[in-house]
């Protein structure tokens, strides 16, 4: 099993209960591998300034949230220089066009050069829009390129779980294709394929304060893991909620259910039941629902930001995890990669 992390922004409690908390489970059933994936955060914002202390912060906090260097390998990407050789290789192997056509690219390609999307294009405008486009900024190869760069951190692996968000499906799609295709063409069985691999139970739904959908990086609606309690306390406070019912057994409006579901995910099932119960009397005081919940998701997140902390401040530790982990990513990725030149016909004299 391998999953890869972007170093950008800090964890919040949607990535917690969404991801990691999984991650943290699987580490005692399978071989698990996750990394820090610097590069392919090259391939919007490169900012030497910023690239290691965003390494450094998210590494924490996934140890910090329980990944154990003992049970999984855990490594950086840019630790594995295997990776970028085998990124020049695979792309021999990758159409321009079909990488154009992937949404996350367009998606991204077009922000970046602040073109509005709207529906009714087609790929062929839309591509002329990005190549021909008269902004003055820059595309670069590396975007157009990221789901090469991901199909070699999970082939040069062999990985073949692959737990990502509804997001990065298209990614795993073409990370299939693109092991069928090297496998016919040079007429091998070599990269396995992976899939999707979610870790069963139903998806756990994390919404966000602000009374939208889920939780996501937007401010007023996002916990993060590392939040100061005061702070923490205040954004709780301030979540959206309604004017409260007024009849027993009043259906919800979206902000109260959310708030609910907070709840019900970092509270007693009692503590949840009795709430509702109020809700559906009449008698509910949204502050105290708030104070509660707040109070509920710090029990969650304090002991973690304290390791956080406590990490942060230790570099020889983390020094130590990754050098380890890159030690036995490199392992793995060396043999895939000299087979592959092997298989394509790079010899030595
Ligand atoms: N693209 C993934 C994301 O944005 C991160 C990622 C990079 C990844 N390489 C990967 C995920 C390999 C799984 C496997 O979330």
């Amino acid at each position: 099993m391998l999953s890869g992390i972007r170093s950008t922004g800090n964890l919040h409690l949607g990535n917690y209960y969404g991801a990691l908390r999984k991650f943290v489970a699987a580490q005692d059933h399978f071989d698990c591998n996750f990394f820090i994936a610097d590069l392919h955060s090259l391939t919007t914002n490169p900012d030497p300034d910023a690239l290691h202390a965003n390494v450094k912060s998210i590494l924490a906090e996934y140890l910090a949230a329980g990944l154990d260097p003992e049970k999984s390998t855990i490594f950086i990407q840019s630790d594995v220089p295997e990776i970028s050789e085998m990124y020049l290789l695979l792309n021999m192997h990758v159409g321009i066009g079909e990488l154009m056509r992937t949404v996350s690219f367009k998606d991204k390609a077009r922000k970046m050069l602040g073109i509005a999307p709207s529906d009714s294009e087609s790929d062929e405008e839309i591509e002329k829009q990005i190549v021909g486009n008269d902004t003055g900024k820059r595309v670069n190869a590396g975007l157009l390129t990221y789901p090469t760069l991901m199909a070699v951190d999970i082939l040069i692996q062999k990985a073949t779980k692959v737990p990502v968000g509804k997001d990065q499906l298209q990614h795993l799609e073409l990370t299939r294709r693109f092991a069928r295709r090297f496998n016919s063409f040079y007429g091998v069985d070599f990269f396995p394929e992976p899939t999707d691999f979610s870790f069963g139970g139903a998806p756990v739904k994390v919404p966000g304060l602000d009374g939208s959908g889920k939780m996501g990086k937007s401010e007023g609606n996002c916990i993060y893991l590392i939040d100061e309690p005061k702070a923490l306390r205040k954004k709780v406070m301030r979540a959206v909620t309604d004017e409260g019912p007024t009849a027993p057994n009043s259906p919800m409006s979206q902000p109260v259910e959310n708030l609910f579901s907070l709840l019900e995910l970092t509270s007693t099932p009692e503590v949840a039941t009795q709430f509702r119960n109020a809700y559906n009397d009449c008698s509910i005081r949204y502050g105290d629902l708030k104070k509660q919940l707040a109070e509920d998701i710090l029990a969650v997140t304090t002991p973690i930001r304290e390791r956080v902390a406590d990490i942060m401040a230790d570099e020889e530790y983390l020094r130590k995890v990754v050098a380890r982990g890159a030690e036995k990513a490199r392992e793995r990725a060396a043999r895939t990669l000299a087979d592959m030149r092997q298989i394509m016909g790079i010899r030595k004299f």
